[in-house]
């Protein structure tokens, strides 16, 4: 069997995209990634796969005359290096359902928060100053919505009250560096099955007896 191509999309520090290519490395992931893509030219992530002779392409936004024509480019460059599995890690940006309809039901994004809790940008914050006592991260599918899509997995943490968004970010993101992983392997796997909102996931096939 094949390693599936991930195709990765980033708009910054990279520390998911980490995550994965240490997953890979050490066999926890089944896959290779094809290609990351930036939107953001100063984005560290793009320094940290230069050692991993990872393709890595950036395309702005400001380049292109609207939101169709960039989005196309970030297609035609997915498709170029043959991605099965889109996977967001820290894209910044929302992509149209002209995008997700192209990969349908091939999209994933970890989401700072335990969703629907807390969607969209500086979601630490937002549980900080709501009095959340839990927070965590969600991996889902991409749908149309903002940070809706069928939920594949979610890990809690506590939120202190001395908690800065910093802190709490960390104690997160802790755990974003675990389960994006998983998700992304009980993907390869053919384990996840959608069935309208919910993700059932499989049991492990352990072979014929
Ligand atoms: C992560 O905390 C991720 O959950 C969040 O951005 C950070 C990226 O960090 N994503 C979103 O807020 C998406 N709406 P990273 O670049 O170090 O992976």
């Amino acid at each position: 069997m094949h390693d599936t191509v991930l195709g990765v999309l980033v708009s910054g520090r990279g520390s998911n995209l980490q995550a994965i290519i240490d997953a890979i490395e050490q066999n926890r992931i089944s896959a290779k990634i094809g290609v990351v893509i930036s939107d953001n030219p100063e984005a560290a992530a793009l320094q940290r796969v230069q050692k991993y002779n990872i393709p890595t392409v950036c395309i702005e936004r400001k380049k292109f005359a609207d939101k169709q024509a960039f989005e196309q480019a970030i297609i035609c460059e997915l498709q170029r290096y043959n991605a099965e599995l889109i996977v967001l890690a820290g894209f910044m940006r929302i992509l149209s359902s002209y995008f997700i309809h192209s990969f349908a039901g091939k999209i994933m994004n970890i989401h700072p928060a335990l969703l629907p809790a807390f969607p969209g940008l500086n979601a630490q914050q937002q549980a900080i100053e709501y009095g959340a006592k839990l927070s965590g991260c969600t991996v889902h599918f991409v749908d149309e919505g903002m940070d809706t899509g069928p939920i594949i997995l979610q890990q809690a943490v506590p939120v202190y009250s001395e908690d800065t968004v910093d802190t709490l970010a960390q104690r997160i993101l802790r755990q974003e560096h675990i389960i994006y992983p998983q998700a992304i392997q009980l993907y390869i796997e053919g384990r996840l099955h959608i069935k309208g909102r919910k993700v059932i996931i499989l049991p492990e096939y352990k072979g014929d007896k």
